[in-house]
């Protein structure tokens, strides 16, 4: 069943959704070389604690795993895809890319987003990378409009992301999000025909995260057990908004 919000509880998710907004804007001002992805984690621990909300990952457990994620974002740096663990040791360098995801609840409502980011310049094709994950996304959020279905919101982001030469992960998807950070339905960037395809409704909020690879789509876990990554070694990029379906259209709950 796919919870539908009210609008009262849409001025809630809006809270929420700004909070991991300021959050997230915060965190690209730090990117730059020498920094530490741990760096960036104890910013947002701050910043989420003193507007008086949760982390939502930290404690959150995660069934594939079987734990639960002991962070406040998940920091994934070049093939990493997600999941990437903050961490003192991991000094970022010109020519990295860094993926940073938070989210947080506040009275009882989650928000969620991620952005990935340059450190210093990248290459062309890393730019391309960047910059063809966040179309997807507003592509992808466009079709969050009542009377359109799940499909037209996966289907656009698969066929740019393809149409552009680079691959969509399979392994991890979005979602939707209210009261619980991980609702139905379950939103792959692309179109499964074995998944259901549900009418999108006034009130549905969804989750809508591009994770999408330079090379060859498959992934793997690290040894840490949480990281995913690229099986091939490219680069991935990840962008990640919540979308609330809305009669006057998408409304993304988690930008300014
Ligand atoms: N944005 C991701 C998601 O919605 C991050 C969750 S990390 C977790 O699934 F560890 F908390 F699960
Ligand atoms: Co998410």
């Amino acid at each position: 069943m796919i919870v539908r919000k009210s609008a009262e509880d849409l001025e809630k998710m809006r809270r929420s959704g700004l909070l991991v907004c300021k959050v997230l804007k915060e965190l690209s001002g730090m990117v730059r070389e020498g920094i530490t992805t741990m760096d960036l984690e104890r910013a947002a621990d701050r910043m989420i604690r003193d507007a008086g909300a949760k982390p939502a990952f930290k404690g959150y457990y995660v069934p594939a795993v079987g734990a639960t994620y002991p962070f406040v974002l998940c920091t994934s740096v070049n093939e990493e895809v997600v999941h990437g663990m903050p961490s003192a040791r991991r000094v970022l360098k010109k020519g990295d890319i860094v993926s940073i995801d938070t989210g947080a609840a506040l009275d009882g409502f989650f928000g969620d987003s991620a952005v990935t980011l340059p450190v210093g310049e990248v290459d062309e094709k890393t730019r391309r990378l960047l910059k063809v994950t966040q179309e997807a996304l507003e592509l992808a959020i466009d079709r969050a409009r009542p009377g359109n279905r799940l499909f037209d919101v996966c289907g656009a982001v698969e066929r740019h992301v393809v149409a552009s030469g680079f691959s969509v992960v399979r392994e991890y998807v979005g979602h939707g999000i209210g009261s619980k950070l991980h609702e139905e339905p379950q939103i792959p960037n692309y179109v499964d025909r074995k998944n259901e395809n549900p009418r999108l409704r006034e009130g549905m909020v969804l989750a809508i995260e591009p994770m999408v690879n330079a090379g060859r789509p498959e992934t793997r876990v690290l040894a840490d057990g949480w990281t995913a990554a690229t099986r091939d070694g490219s680069y991935s990029a990840h962008f990640e908004h919540c979308v609330a379906v809305t009669a006057d259209g998408p409304w993304v709950l988690t930008r300014q």
